[in-house]
């Protein structure tokens, strides 16, 4: 490719977010010279202007000893602003190995990797940082133990010859900690390795070829442990250096965006998560989508009280619910939009886009009243004679209705540029 456009950028994979997979190889794929790649190291970057340079040229001269033209570097910059990106592309002619990705409508340490990964052409797919904090030279040992056949090598802080350079104690218990709670959580998953928060491996692509990775949070690594067929683990201790150039991207945000991660890898995994995989009925969603429906409940007898209470305005009790109803699913297709469905939403954002949502999601719940009155009716006269146990049944059917079929017609997922 780089001969065709020299120092032209790598196009940013495709496809929503909320189902990024790496695919299958073409066939075999093969660089310049026809020679296999077999190996395609991801470095993200957001402002290492200071780093690029160094890493690259230390990558480079390292890969190009041990596997001269058989590998792909590939910089995953998010439009940093102190022009990362711009040396890294400045840099394609001296190495011709070396790739460069722009992304200036996504954000993120996970979807930058995983888009990474998705432009590779190697079978052996890693992530290093920029930085410099993970030392170059483990990567040979990392490529040795895949060789071996590890389909995931893992750089570890807490191996033999590994740790952490200078770390103050509230540093290393906020690390532990953060270990700690996701081995009580996530057990199985967490506790395959000894540095589940490493950001500095090697997977083999068939092992994670399909699986649907969630780019939530700042470790992909648990990602591609709890969702990959990865079956032998192999560890290689590294000493964590100090930052010496650029700062870290860590905040408090990336410690509740772990939390969320953890939760939502657990209940993926677990019982219900197989369940809604084995069957494709998205579960997190659909818990969302009943949350939603139960603060409409709110809204409609608040809106109903404030009409038609003999305290309040008195309006007639028909007039006053129909306007209540209206409210609710108002209020009921908001949240919807910006929390249950919001990958989705965000990609299709225009005012007309949201306002053809909002009119089928009106029509289908006001369908979703009608079945409801229908159940209600049908369960009560037949099945169980009992209003409030038919109210609820029929409540139920027509949650999964509204929820079933806004899926698949008003949040429906679809390839708008
Ligand atoms: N593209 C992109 N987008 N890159 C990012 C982003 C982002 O939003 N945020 C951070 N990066 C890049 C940084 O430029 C750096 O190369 C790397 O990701 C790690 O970021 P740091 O901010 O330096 O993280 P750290 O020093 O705290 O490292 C910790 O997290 C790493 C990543 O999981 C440690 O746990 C490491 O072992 C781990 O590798
Ligand atoms: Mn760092």
């Amino acid at each position: 490719m780089n001969s065709i456009h020299p120092n032209s950028l790598l196009s940013v994979p495709t496809g929503p977010l909320h189902i990024l997979h790496i695919s299958e190889l073409p066939s075999a794929t093969t660089n310049a010279d026809s020679t296999p790649i077999v190996f395609s190291l991801v470095i993200p970057t957001y402002n290492e202007a200071a780093n690029i340079q160094k890493i690259i040229s230390v990558l480079s001269s390292l890969l190009d000893e041990s596997i001269p033209g058989n590998y792909e570097l590939i910089v995953v910059d998010d439009d940093s602003p102190d022009g990362t990106w711009k040396i890294a592309q400045s840099l394609m002619s001296e190495y011709p190995q070396l790739q460069v990705m722009r992304r200036q409508r996504e954000r993120g340490l996970s979807s930058a990797v995983i888009r990474g990964w998705q432009a590779a052409t190697g079978d052996v797919l890693g992530v290093i940082d920029a930085d410099l904090q993970h030392p170059p030279h483990v990567l040979l040992q990392l490529l040795q133990a895949i060789e071996q056949g590890a389909d995931l090598a893992v750089a570890s802080r807490h191996v033999e010859g590994g740790g952490v350079s200078s770390w103050g104690f509230i540093r290393r218990f906020l690390s532990r900690g953060a270990q700690l709670l996701g081995l009580i959580i996530l057990p199985g998953v967490l506790g395959r390795v000894s540095d589940p928060m490493s950001g500095y491996f090697l997977v083999r692509r068939r092992c994670i070829v399909g699986k649907i990775l969630n780019p939530v949070g700042y470790k992909i690594l648990l990602e591609v442990i709890g969702r990959s067929k990865v079956d032998k683990i192999a560890e290689v201790g590294y000493v964590f250096c100090e930052r010496k150039e650029g700062e870290s991207k860590v905040t408090w945000k990336q410690y509740v965006e772990y939390i969320h991660h953890l939760i939502r890898l657990r209940l993926s995994t677990g019982l219900l998560g197989q369940f809604s995989q084995r069957f494709g009925f998205p579960i997190g969603r659909f818990i969302r989508f009943g949350l939603v429906g139960l603060s409409g409940v709110f809204v409609d007898m608040t809106v109903l009280y404030l009409l038609s209470d003999p305290t309040t305005l008195g309006l007639p009790l028909t007039r006053s619910k129909i306007i209540a109803g209206e409210v609710a699913i108002f209020n009921n297709f908001l949240w919807n939009d910006i929390w249950t469905f919001a990958d989705v939403s965000s990609q299709q954002q225009q005012g007309r886009q949201r306002l053809k949502r909002f009119l089928k999601f009106n029509m289908i719940c006001l369908a979703g009243l009608v079945l409801n009155v229908l159940v209600l009716n049908l369960v009560f006269n037949f099945v169980i004679p009992n209003r409030y146990v038919a109210n609820l049944i029929a409540i139920a059917v027509a949650t999964v209705w509204n929820f079933w079929v806004n899926l698949k017609l008003s949040w429906r997922v679809t390839q708008v540029k």
